[in-house]
């Protein structure tokens, strides 16, 4: 199934005087399932196209279809809808709220998309390894640690995507990894749609496509090899 069909995406910044177009005319179709990787370097647009896509910021022209519906028809109320339950974010900073718990990390918006059954909160944290932490404060725990806290705040919503901006940027190797691995299981075993902006050419395997962007276009769109 088809959940984001983009056709000539376009973005531009700045003012009427002066216009910088990032995103150049991008098309692409991901279907449920996929975990693709976007890379290409830096100032390529990864970081712009992921927010295009998820319905962060708005495109200048072309057409993105998420779930099926044009996202610059979405209503304010959709959109935040949208956010809180039908896609998660991840970026390179944890963003955890210092003076709240894990627990409390991952609750807090699970409390603001409305929901009521909390056992979903022990239960995606217990997908990210980090249930038996649940008391701890983010200064008491690794940035390894806090990134998988930032991926069960993701997840507690049950998305139908995960967008990842270099979850790994700010990890060592190991926990990099670890990570990874992470997004892997949800892909595979809870069918969770990824799609992770990566710097790391050595983390692609854990994906199944591999889109490269330049000076705001895809350059390549493959599957990816194993
Ligand atoms: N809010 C903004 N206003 C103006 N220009 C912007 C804005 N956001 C991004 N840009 C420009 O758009 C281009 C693409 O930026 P983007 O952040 O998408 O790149 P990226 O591929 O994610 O780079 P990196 O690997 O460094 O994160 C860059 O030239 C950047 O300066
Ligand atoms: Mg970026």
């Amino acid at each position: 199934m088809i959940i984001i069909k983009g056709s000539n995406i376009i973005k531009e910044y700045g003012s009427k005087m002066s216009k910088t177009q990032v995103i150049k005319g991008i098309n692409l179709t991901i279907e449920s399932g996929e975990f693709v990787s976007v890379v290409g370097p830096s100032g390529s647009g990864k970081t712009t196209l992921l927010y295009l896509l998820s319905g962060l910021e708005p495109y200048t022209d072309g057409s993105i279809e998420l779930f099926g519906k044009e996202l610059n028809t979405y209503a304010d109320s959709d959109t935040a809808n949208l956010r809180q339950t039908k896609i998660g974010f991840v970026s390179q900073s944890y963003n955890l709220i210092e003076n709240l718990n894990v627990y409390e990390n991952v609750l807090i918006s699970f409390i603001i998309a409305g929901k009521k059954d909390k056992s979903k909160v022990d239960k995606a944290l217990e997908m990210v390894g980090m249930l038996d932490y649940k008391d701890l404060y983010p200064n008491q725990i690794s940035g390894g640690m806090q990134q998988r806290v930032s991926i069960a705040r993701a997840l507690v919503n049950d998305p139908e995507i995960i967008f990842a901006d270099e979850p790994t940027g700010n990890l060592d190797h190991n926990n990099g990894l670890q990570i990874m691995e992470i997004l892997k299981q949800l892909n595979r075993n809870y069918h969770k749609t990824i799609i992770l902006v990566t710097h790391n050419e050595d983390l692609l395997f854990y994906g199944t496509r591999t889109i490269r962007l330049n000076d705001g276009l895809i350059i390549q769109d493959v599957e990816t090899l194993k």
